[in-house]
């Protein structure tokens, strides 16, 4: 065996890493677990300081720093940045920085949005901080240069999704509130640009009317990995199910309990990791 194909060997017993504010990554762990059965994932959630939309540029490229720091030391062979905030305010810094590959969230539905449209007017509803960074719009200009790109932060949305029901009355109103300025631009796509937003689907899809498609980025976030793993030569393939285990920096309790409700499974693993532990992190 030639030395770069024993490290791919190596290299593909290792798990996936992946991470976000906290407990809405798990939509985007939920498509990988479709895609990649075989794969082993290692989930990082930064509970303790969700939420991230409201958060600076230069505050999410430091926590985004240090929990890829942590995940590339507990041994991961790609790192997914499954938070659109984290993704749109950091991804080049952590490309610039680390030797492992980091895949975002933003680009795989911003190709997706541009390859369904029809029209060319492409909506986007997100955090404060993604739409701030305009990377979206930078992402489908990018590919379209023709596109219309409309933009709409939905504050505290991911918050009520969160912390209540699906179906709260505080949900419902914050659709309300959003998509109506939304609809008037008349997109024939929208982009649910939040890791949030596909647990409530069928409400944004009343909302705006059945002229619009619905993106959910995360299966095509999927597909990325797979391709990055396959072509890397790094995928796991055997006839196995995969393991997973979870790190959050809040209360493992309510990440146990509200995790288990985003992806639909118990989750067993979870290791509690201090925010002073994660400062504490070197190169
Ligand atoms: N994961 C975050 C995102 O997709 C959820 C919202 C937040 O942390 O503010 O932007």
């Amino acid at each position: 065996m030639t030395g770069s194909s024993t490290d791919a060997t190596a290299l593909s017993a290792l798990p996936v890493g992946m991470f976000d504010s906290g407990i809405g990554g798990l939509t985007v762990l939920h498509e990988c677990l479709v895609a990649l059965p075989d794969e082993d994932f290692v989930y990082f959630g930064d509970t303790a300081r969700f939420p991230y939309g409201p958060r600076s540029r230069a505050e999410l490229e430091l926590f985004a720093d240090q929990i890829a720091r942590f995940l590339e030391q507990a041994g991961v062979k790609l790192i997914v940045v499954a938070c659109y905030s984290a993704t749109a305010a950091a991804l080049p810094s952590l490309q610039e920085r680390f030797a492992t590959p980091i895949v975002g969230v933003v680009t795989p539905g911003a190709r997706a949005a541009v390859q369904t449209s029809r029209y060319r007017r492409i909506g986007v509803m997100a955090t404060e901080a993604t739409v701030e960074s305009e990377s979206y719009v930078h992402a489908i200009r990018g590919l379209d240069a023709g596109a219309e790109v409309h933009q709409q932060a939905c504050p505290g949305l991911a918050e009520y999704i969160q912390d209540g029901d699906v179906a709260s009355r505080e949900v419902a109103d914050a659709v309300r509130a959003y998509t109506v300025p939304l609809k008037q631009k008349r997109p024939d796509v929208v982009i649910m640009g939040c890791t949030h937003y596909p647990l409530i689907a069928p409400l944004l899809q009343r909302h705006l009317g059945r002229d619009v498609t619905l993106v959910n980025p995360a299966a095509e976030v999927a597909h990325e990995v797979e391709e990055i793993l396959d072509r890397r030569g790094i995928a796991r393939r055997e006839e196995r199910e995969g393991e997973y285990r979870f790190f959050c920096t809040g209360d493992v309790e309510s990440f146990r309990a509200v995790g288990a409700r985003f992806l639909q499974m118990p989750l067993e693993d979870v290791t509690h990791v201090p925010l002073e532990r994660l400062a504490d992190l070197r190169p």
